[in-house]
């Protein structure tokens, strides 16, 4: 029986995420650590609601098998690059450093397509950038999970977002050979990805792009 935390469970991938390790019988415990309340009960859950800014003081709650991060912000919501850099960098990258050392064995954090440390673009440098630092670290085990755009149910509407899913249902047969990669990852395809991956008990640094979600979902 295993235990997780999530972080990042209000989120589009964090939602299904969390529902589907409260459903998984391989785990006994799932506590998310979020800036609001989330509404699920169940017996396997643990909630707390903190300030990012303090997750040093709940450094307990890392004492788990497996860290979710599924942290993310836009630039749109963050309206910073020093903002932005606080959500998809500083706060995995302390996350991470409390996962280790309180002693869990896996990390995964959800970056994107396109990460790379070196990119002229800033969203892409910080997620290479995330990635670089926690691959550092080094986890027993550490999965950079890399989707194409997501597509799932919002309440906000995000334009990007909602021409993908309208391009991926009306014209399915663009995303065939080289260009399968860019196919959207329904948020549910990359939650399932993450849990069954969880399960493997495999061990060293693995990076799932956009085409491998789909195969491990
Ligand atoms: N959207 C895409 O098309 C896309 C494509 C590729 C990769 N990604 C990446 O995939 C990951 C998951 O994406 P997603 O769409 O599931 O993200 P999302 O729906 O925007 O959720 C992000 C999560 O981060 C939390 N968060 C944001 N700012 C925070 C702050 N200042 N303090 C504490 N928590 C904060 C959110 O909490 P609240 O609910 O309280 O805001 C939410 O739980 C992200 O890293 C994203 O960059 C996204």
């Amino acid at each position: 029986m295993k235990t997780a935390l999530l972080i990042g469970a209000t989120g589009l991938v964090g939602k299904e995420l969390l529902h589907k390790l409260l459903e998984c019988d391989q785990y006994e415990k799932v506590i998310t650590v979020t800036r609001r309340p989330i509404e699920v009960v169940n017996d396997k859950l643990e909630q707390l609601v903190i300030n990012f800014d303090d997750l040093d003081k709940c450094r307990k709650l890392f004492e788990v098998d497996t860290v979710f991060c599924t942290l993310g912000t836009t630039m749109k919501k963050a309206k910073t690059k020093r903002n932005f850099v606080k959500v998809d960098f500083d706060y995995p990258v302390n996350a991470a450093k409390l996962a280790l050392d309180r002693g869990a064995s896996q990390f995964f954090i959800v970056t994107a397509m396109g990460a790379n440390q070196h990119s002229p673009f800033f969203y892409n440098q910080v997620k290479g950038n995330v990635e670089a630092a926690i691959e550092q670290l080094g986890f027993p085990t550490l999965y950079i999970i890399r989707p194409s755009l997501l597509i799932g149910h919002r309440n906000e509407g995000r334009f990007g977002e909602d021409v993908g899913q309208f391009i991926t249902k009306a014209l399915p047969f663009l995303f065939k050979g080289p260009l399968q990669k860019y196919q959207p990852n329904e948020a549910r395809s990359v939650a399932s990805a993450m849990l069954n991956l969880s399960l493997k008990e495999q061990t060293g640094t693995f990076i799932v792009e956009s085409e491998l979600i789909e195969e491990y979902k």
